[in-house]
């Protein structure tokens, strides 16, 4: 039996305020007092307790560029990332469908660490046995984090470029009936939670900052979810642009390189199935130890910032906010008002995935590499890497024979999963996407058909 038979709707998860007051307290209660309150599914938002977009509006101090950069913080979710958000979209998506039956199912979640995060999570709170497949080579808070939520784990060999494997794990394991995969690069409860959700949330982020527009959105792709808030972006502002960032040391978007890097999260070697490459204008490579040296600086490097100019409370502020991804969202948002020559009044928006909490051990690797990062060392990081970051590795995919290559690499990753050509040339539309975003309303009318009221305190 599931110990909580119900949960937000998309349209709550935008806008937490359309809850029944007494649970939206009692959430925000639970979100610091006991983190495995089930009640907690009420907290899959990014608003803050004041119904605000948790974000930062980074200064031209640090960035260097006149427009404003503004970054969404996934680290206030439950969990601690906003990953939890597709698992739990997922899984209440198959429940409500009557997919996945409690007491029946074992959830598998085939991840590089959020998601499997967030699945262990979602699957605790609703009283599920969850699996979470992923490479056993990622940072070590990840793993505690999955068994702290009673996840079980199933490594396979390799770091964050060998996700494919844990694809191959996870359709095995899917030949026992009581297993049911959260397929985050293959199922479209990830689409639509972050083209909802997501993108709204940064529609409504930018209001009063700028001239209250955006006119580009960043986001480097593991699951490709996130990237999906684009399309919403982009039906608002028509002049947006979406850039997808890759590392520069396995560039599969750009131009089918692949190789290990050290931004956990992102850059798994494939097209996912759920990535809509239509609205995809740019793929933009970021080099792995910036953002391994730019999580340095947020987090230890307040007086090199301070010293750039950056506000001593607001430098203070960034230290708990950012892991290598939000580091290289950042970067990839640099460079892409750079290419655009955005000025003051234009916003890129971005997000920040997680929060340092799950990275002390890839400064501890840091540290040991580097030996001594003195002061002048970190000044001259705040220069290289933010201040004057350069604007190459921009790649234009809005010509459609370049768009082919996106294309042609989604046929190669997802043909030998047992998807047809015609399948996947139906993507090659935006009706097909819409068709899939347009099931927002009929989950959120069955989301609160089935669920019933809370148990009293
Ligand atoms: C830290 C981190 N950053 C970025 C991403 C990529 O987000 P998405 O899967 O929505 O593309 C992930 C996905 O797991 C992640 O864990």
């Amino acid at each position: 039996m599931t110990k909580f038979p119900f949960g937000p709707t998309y349209d709550e998860m935008l806008d937490p305020s359309l809850l029944d007051k007494d649970i939206r307290a009692r959430a925000l209660t639970a979100l610091h007092e006991n983190e495995l309150d089930p009640i907690n599914l009420f907290n899959i938002t990014w608003r803050d307790s004041a119904n605000d977009v948790r974000k930062v509006v980074l200064p031209s101090a640090l960035t260097g560029i006149d427009a404003n950069i503004v970054v969404m913080l996934g680290c206030g979710f439950p969990s601690g990332s906003h990953k939890v958000g597709p698992a739990y979209s997922t899984l209440i998506e198959g429940l409500v469908d009557g997919e996945i039956e409690p007491g029946v199912h074992t959830i598998l979640g085939p991840s590089t660490g959020n998601f499997g995060i967030g699945t262990a999570y979602i699957s605790n709170l609703l009283g599920f046995r969850a699996i979470v497949i992923m490479p056993d080579n990622m940072s070590k808070e990840r793993y505690e984090r999955i068994r702290r939520y009673g996840g079980e784990l199933e490594l396979t060999p390799g770091s964050e470029s060998d996700v494919i494997l844990t694809l191959e794990k996870t359709r095995e394991l899917m030949q026992n009936p009581k297993n049911k995969a959260l397929a985050q690069f293959e199922l479209f409860p990830n689409y639509r939670f972050h083209r909802h959700v997501t993108g709204n949330s940064a529609i409504a982020a930018v209001r009063g900052v700028g001239n209250g527009r955006i006119a580009a959105f960043t986001s480097a792709p593991g699951s490709a979810g996130t990237i999906a808030a684009g399309d919403q972006i982009k039906a608002a502002f028509p002049e947006a642009k979406s850039a997808a960032l890759e590392p520069y040391e396995c560039s599969t978007l750009a131009n089918g390189g692949q190789g290990q890097h050290r931004i956990e999260g992102i850059g798994d070697k494939m097209c996912t199935l759920i990535h809509n490459v239509l609205q995809t204008d740019f793929v933009v490579l970021i080099r792995d130890e910036e953002t391994v040296q730019g999580v340095k600086l947020f987090h230890d490097g307040t007086e090199a910032l301070v010293r750039a100019g950056v506000d001593r409370a607001f430098a203070l502020g960034l230290r708990e906010l950012f892991g290598p991804s939000g580091i290289c969202n950042v970067l990839g948002a640099i460079k892409m008002a750079k290419h655009l020559r955005l000025g003051p009044g234009d916003n890129v928006v971005t997000v920040a995935t997680d929060g340092f909490d799950r990275y002390n051990s890839v400064l501890d690797e840091l540290n040991g590499r580097y030996l001594e990062i003195s002061e002048t060392v970190l000044d001259r990081w705040t220069h290289d890497i933010f201040i004057e970051a350069a604007d190459c590795d921009v790649h234009d995919f809005r010509k459609p024979q370049i768009k082919e290559q996106l294309f042609a690499q989604k046929e190669k990753d997802w043909v030998k999963f047992g998807y047809t050509k015609e399948f996947l040339d139906s993507m090659r539309e935006q009706k097909f996407w819409d068709a899939q975003y347009d099931k927002v309303p009929g989950y959120n009318q069955k989301i609160s058909a089935k669920r019933s009221k809370p148990p009293a305190r």
